[in-house]
């Protein structure tokens, strides 16, 4: 049985329905949910934009599932909080051990997503009491370089070491990364300090391939670099685009090419998931 949120219908037709009481407050509705007693539920669902609603609407509709002794695999392409697996400040929170514990004790079996920061391999693996499959979408996020390169050769590099996984297969390299302390304020961000890298780009075409992009800081410093050392073209690419503030306007003025999949829809998003979610 497969169940569909509506910010899945650009894959599946919804058959969940999601309202808010006019003070902000969700309200879901789930179908067909008669049909779902005691069923294996497959249940699409992005979770992000707007992450924290979005998780809170998930843990009603497994809520609605859990009474229902449905067997439950919660697909989300991205996972947010997935960058805060680990405490660094005394008093911080793993938001990330959070959010999957709260996802299985909703009543989730197993997560299914894509490029899981913390996780950097592909397959089954638990964390906290949930577990979660990842799959990784680099083999066509480099099919789609290489169609723009149009058939030239091009060398696969990741921006830094948390990203070295997605290009290793195909022989690539890594660049080093290292950020600055974080600054008091609103926005908790570490700003990027230096990249480095010691292999050639000299007239060669270059795919940037990273896990995401957020700020686009990351990629921006790596196309510099890249640029710098007197690349051919460079293009990137990472899993999912958020593209946050001019991002996208900066990434697609610097490269040769910028492009991301479907995780998070983006006017960028050239590599589909849907083969992919139609088989799970
Ligand atoms: C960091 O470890 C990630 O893999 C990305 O490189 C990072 O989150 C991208 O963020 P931004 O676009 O803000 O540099």
């Amino acid at each position: 049985m497969r169940l569909v949120s509506p910010n899945f219908k650009d894959i599946f037709e919804p058959n969940i329905e999601i309202g808010a009481f006019p003070d902000g407050d969700s309200n879901i509705n789930v179908l067909d949910i008669s049909a779902c007693k005691g069923c294996e539920v497959t249940l699409f669902h992005r979770l992000y934009p707007r992450q924290n609603d979005t998780i809170i609407e998930l843990l009603f509709i497994l809520n609605a599932l859990k009474k229902a002794n449905a067997k439950v695999t919660v697909v989300a392409p991205y996972l947010p909080y997935a960058r805060q697996d680990k405490v660094f400040l005394s008093g911080e929170v793993a938001s990330a051990e959070v959010v999957c514990n709260l996802l299985h004790e909703a009543g989730c079996q197993k997560l299914i997503t894509f490029d899981c920061h913390f996780l950097k391999k592909e397959g089954e693996f638990p964390y906290g009491n949930l577990m979660i499959k990842n799959i990784s979408l680099n083999k066509e996020l480099l099919g789609c370089a290489e169609a723009m390169a149009k058939g030239e050769k091009c060398e696969i590099v990741a921006p830094d070491v948390g990203a070295s996984y997605l290009v290793e297969s195909q022989d690539g390299k890594t660049m080093k990364k290292k950020r600055k302390l974080y600054k008091d304020g609103k926005i908790t961000y570490r700003h990027i300090e230096k990249m480095e890298y010691q292999f050639d780009v000299k007239d060669k075409n270059i795919v940037i391939l990273d896990d995401m992009i957020s700020t686009g800081s990351t990629m921006i410093k790596a196309i510099e670099c890249m640029k710098k050392g007197g690349a051919k073209r460079v293009f990137c690419a990472a899993t999912h685009g958020f593209f946050l503030h001019d991002s996208l306007d900066k990434l697609k003025s610097l490269s040769d090419g910028v492009f991301v999949s479907d995780t998070i829809p983006s006017p960028v998003s050239k590599v589909s998931i849907a083969e992919k979610c139609k088989e799970l």
